[in-house]
C-alpha cells in the first residue's frame, strides 16, 4: 500500500508502539502544497491518506490514472513522504475517477488497478482479487495496538438521492436496498471490529457524524450510518476513532451514537484545495473543535507511558501549529464511559 521497502521495514520491525500518526486529503497534483514539507518535519510513523488523494476528473489530460498518481511525484516533498514512510490509503470520489461517483462508475475496476500500482500494494493483498480497496493492517504490541481500518466509500455505495433544487447536494435516502459498504466490505468489517485492538482508527474518506450540511455524507443513507453505528455496538469493539477528509474543511465532531462510548471523527482536509480566506462556519451540531480557514493536515498522538494512556486528536495547519486538539484518555474510548440513556 506504499513503497513497500519502508512498509515491510515497519511492519517487521514491529512492535514497536505508534506514538504519532499524520492524515490528510485533498491533494491537487501539480500545485503548491506546503504541507507536505510540514508533514515531513513532523516526522509521522506513518502517513494516513483519506481519500481526494490526487484529483483525476479535473484534469484535461488523456485521463490516463497512472499518468496522474505519477504528477505527485512531481512534488519533492510529498515524494520524500511517499520514500520514506508507511502510507495507508483510501480513496474518495476525485482519485476513484469522478466527483461524487459511486458503484455506477464504468471506469472504477481500471481506478482499482491504478491505485494498487501506485500504493504498492503488496501482491498478496486481497485488494488485488477482490472488488474495493477495503483492508485493514494492525500496528503496535499488546496493549498499544493500532488497527488501522480502510474504509471504500465508494466502489459498491448506491446512488444517492439529489436535491431538486438549488443549491447542488443530497438529500437523506432511507431505502433499504441502498448501501454505503456493499454485503461484503460490512462482512470484512464486522470480523475486522472483533479482532482485539486498542485503538481502531477507521478511514472512512466521507465524513461519518457531521449531518447538517448538504454534500457527500453517511447521513444520506441514514440505514447504513445506523447500521455502521449497531455493528460497532454489536461487535463490542472498543477504541473507535473515526477518520475522515473531503470537505475541504476541518473539524472535529464527537457523538453519542448508543455505542456507550463517545464516538469521535476527526475531518482533516485539505492538504492543499481549502478555502486561503476566512470563511463562515457550517452548522455541525456535534462540532468540538473547527478550522474555518486554510490548508492542513491531521495528527493523532499517543503517550502509551501514561497508566491510562493519553490519544491526542489534532487539527494542524500548513505551517504545523495546532489550531485543535482534543486529549482522550483510552479508557474513555470503552462501552460503559456513557451510561445507556432512558427512553
Ligand atoms: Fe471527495
Amino acid at each position: 500500500m506504499i513503497s513497500a521497502l519502508p512498509l515491510a521495514l515497519f511492519l517487521v520491525s514491529q512492535p514497536a508502539a505508534v506514538t504519532r500518526l499524520a492524515a490528510g486529503s485533498c491533494y491537487k497534483q501539480g500545485e503548491p502544497a506546503p504541507a507536505w514539507a510540514t508533514i515531513n518535519r513532523y516526522n509521522p510513523d506513518a502517513f494516513l491518506f483519506l481519500g481526494d488523494n490526487m484529483y483525476f476528473d479535473t484534469n484535461e489530460s488523456s485521463g490516463d490514472f497512472d499518468k496522474e498518481y505519477a504528477r505527485m511525484l512531481e512534488d519533492a516533498e510529498f515524494k520524500k513522504l511517499y520514500a520514506t514512510k508507511p502510507i495507508f490509503a483510501t480513496w474518495d470520489d476525485h482519485d476513484y475517477g469522478l466527483n461524487d461517483s459511486g458503484v455506477e462508475y464504468p471506469r472504477k475496476e481500471e481506478a482499482q488497478k491504478a491505485f494498487n500500482k501506485f500504493w504498492k500494494v503488496p501482491a498478496s493483498s486481497g485488494r488485488h482479487s477482490r472488488g474495493g480497496i477495503y483492508d485493514s493492517t494492525m500496528l503496535g504490541p499488546e496493549g498499544q495496538r493500532v488497527q488501522i481500518i480502510i474504509l471504500d466509500t465508494r466502489f459498491f455505495r448506491s446512488s444517492l438521492t439529489r436535491q431538486t433544487e438549488a443549491p447542488r447536494g443530497y438529500l437523506p435516502d432511507t431505502d433499504p436496498a441502498k448501501t454505503m459498504l456493499g454485503d461484503a466490505q460490512w462482512q470484512w468489517l464486522r470480523q475486522e471490529l472483533k479482532r482485539p485492538a486498542e485503538v481502531r482508527l477507521i478511514m472512512s474518506s466521507i465524513q461519518v457524524i457531521s449531518e447538517q450540511h448538504r454534500f457527500e455524507k453517511w447521513a444520506n443513507l441514514p440505514l447504513e450510518r445506523q447500521k455502521l453505528f449497531d455493528t460497532i455496538k454489536e461487535t463490542e469493539a472498543n477504541g473507535v476513532i473515526f477518520l475522515s477528509g473531503d470537505r475541504h474543511l476541518a473539524e472535529l465532531s464527537m457523538l453519542d451514537a448508543g455505542v456507550g462510548y463517545p464516538l469521535y471523527d476527526l475531518t482533516a482536509s485539505a492538504i492543499n484545495r481549502s478555502s486561503r480566506d476566512w470563511r463562515m462556519v457550517e452548522e455541525n451540531r456535534w462540532r468540538v473543535g473547527g478550522l474555518n480557514t486554510g490548508q492542513n493536515f491531521g495528527a493523532i498522538e499517543f503517550d502509551w507511558k501514561q497508566e491510562d494512556p493519553l490519544i491526542r486528536l489534532q487539527i494542524r495547519d500548513e505551517g504545523g501549529d495546532i489550531m485543535v486538539q482534543q486529549k482522550i484518555r483510552l479508557s474513555w474510548l470503552k462501552a460503559g464511559k456513557i451510561k445507556p440513556r432512558t427512553p
